[in-house]
């Protein structure tokens, strides 16, 4: 049996749109859920992301009465061992569905700080049964940061993060030079990290930090990773928005 979650901020309301911390509970109810919760609410990363103390975060990890200041061990996050990749900023899950079930021999950890949102990947990923997805409610530059293990990860895949077009607002960017050196951690040699964006500044800012870090080669987007569109994606193809995309390979 795997774990259902309930969701409580700490002041014991489920609510969302202000700032608080939260805290995920668990109980033995459903299949297939996995979550974690820490940082705000409001939208801009938490100022200076620090490992929690506690008692910022009171929730148990799956299976195991894990804390989150600890690295995750993929491994005990899914049924099966197999090679994990992880999305970040998943949104409405669409492609983390699809990605999931058209690649039932790897691991996906969808990440997204947004309630609603996981709510509805969680819905996609129950509907179509599958064992290997998993989601994490948390800041994106959290996980990469203290989380995941070294080398752990093959695939990273970003697509459509918040763009913060005004110039006073691209330090909230989660693609910056910081980015790509906690990718190259992550990922283990020859993973990749797979962008798509429809911003051109936001474009040139995810290619110049790439390609600024030695440790990663320009690669190509497999045809078949590209055909599986994301939901801001099919937005912007609808409305004729062109959409740009790059990958990168750890050497
Ligand atoms: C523009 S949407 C794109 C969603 C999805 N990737 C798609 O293409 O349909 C960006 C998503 O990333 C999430 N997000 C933004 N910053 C994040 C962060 N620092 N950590 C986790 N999720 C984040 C947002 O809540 C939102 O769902």
């Amino acid at each position: 049996m795997g774990t259902r979650l309930r969701w409580r901020s700490l002041s014991g309301n489920e609510h969302r749109g202000q700032r608080e911390n939260w805290q995920a509970e668990t109980s033995s109810k459903a299949p297939f859920r996995f979550c974690a919760c820490i940082g705000t609410m409001n939208g801009a990363p938490s100022p200076g992301l620090r490992p929690p103390s506690p008692p910022f975060w009171a929730g148990e990890r799956a299976g195991r009465g894990g804390r989150l200041w600890e690295a995750l061990e993929p491994a005990a996050l899914f049924p099966r061992s197999q090679p994990l990749e992880v999305e970040l900023g998943s949104g409405d899950g669409s492609f983390a569905a699809h990605y999931a079930r058209l690649h039932p021999e790897r691991n996906l950890l969808a990440v997204e700080r947004l309630l609603g949102r996981l709510r509805k990947i969680d819905r996609k990923g129950l509907r179509a049964g599958l064992v290997n997805l998993r989601l994490v409610r948390i800041e994106a530059s959290y996980l990469l940061e203290f989380l995941l293990p070294r080398e752990s990860v093959q695939a990273l895949h970003v697509y459509f993060p918040d763009p913060w077009p005004k110039r006073k607002h691209r330090k909230n960017r989660l693609i910056n030079t910081r980015f790509t050196e906690l990718a190259q951690r992550a990922l283990a040699p020859a993973g990749v990290v797979y962008l798509r964006t429809d911003d051109e500044d936001y474009f040139a800012q995810m290619t110049s930090v790439f390609a600024a870090n030695s440790g990663f080669l320009l690669a190509e987007t497999p045809a078949d990773l590209s055909a599986i569109p994301t939901d801001f994606e099919n937005d912007f193809l609808a409305k004729g928005v062109r959409t740009l995309r790059a990958a990168y390979q750890r050497r």
